[in-house]
Order: structure tokens, then C-alpha cells, then sequence
């Protein structure tokens, strides 16, 4: 479990900072607001982690916070983003 952890944490990472430099490059004034809910995903990813290794419950908090990427992220505010890049 630790390891899939560590596989989602690079694998965000990753996908963020492809992201920010994308919104950077494309001059999108909201990339700081998106930047810190990065950042803030970021750290619960870390927090779940750091909890699963100190008592190892954890599916609904892992299941709530892949809601929030998968559905409310990338599905919208991810979205938004895309639209405006398009429109350039
Ligand atoms: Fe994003």
C-alpha cells in the first residue's frame, strides 16, 4: 500500500507541475488559485499516507479524496482551464 502511495504521490506530482507550467506558459491568471489546490491535494495525499502507516484505516478517506481529483478536479476545475487554453 505504501508503494502505491509513493506511485500516486509522483505520478501527482508529476501531472501538477506539467499542469502549472502549462497555465504558466499560457499566461491563465488563476494559476496561482489552482497551484494551491495542487498543493492542497497534494498534502492530503500525504496525510492519508502518513495516517495509513500509523494505523492502516483509511479506504473511505482514499476513496473521498480520489472523488475530489478524479471527479471534482480534473473533471471541472481542470476543465475550465483546458477551455481557456483552447480558446488561445
Ligand atoms: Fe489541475
Amino acid at each position: 500500500m505504501i508503494e502505491a502511495f509513493n506511485k500516486i504521490i509522483d505520478h501527482t506530482i508529476a501531472h501538477f507541475t506539467y499542469e502549472e507550467e502549462l497555465l504558466e506558459k499560457q499566461s491563465i491568471r488563476e494559476k496561482d488559485i489552482h497551484a494551491e489546490a495542487h498543493e492542497k491535494f497534494i498534502n492530503n495525499i500525504f496525510k492519508l499516507k502518513d495516517d495509513f502507516e500509523q494505523d492502516g484505516s483509511l479506504i473511505d478517506e482514499v476513496f473521498t479524496l480520489l472523488h475530489d481529483w478524479l471527479f471534482v478536479h480534473i473533471l471541472h476545475e481542470d476543465r475550465i482551464f483546458t477551455a481557456k487554453i483552447t480558446q488561445k
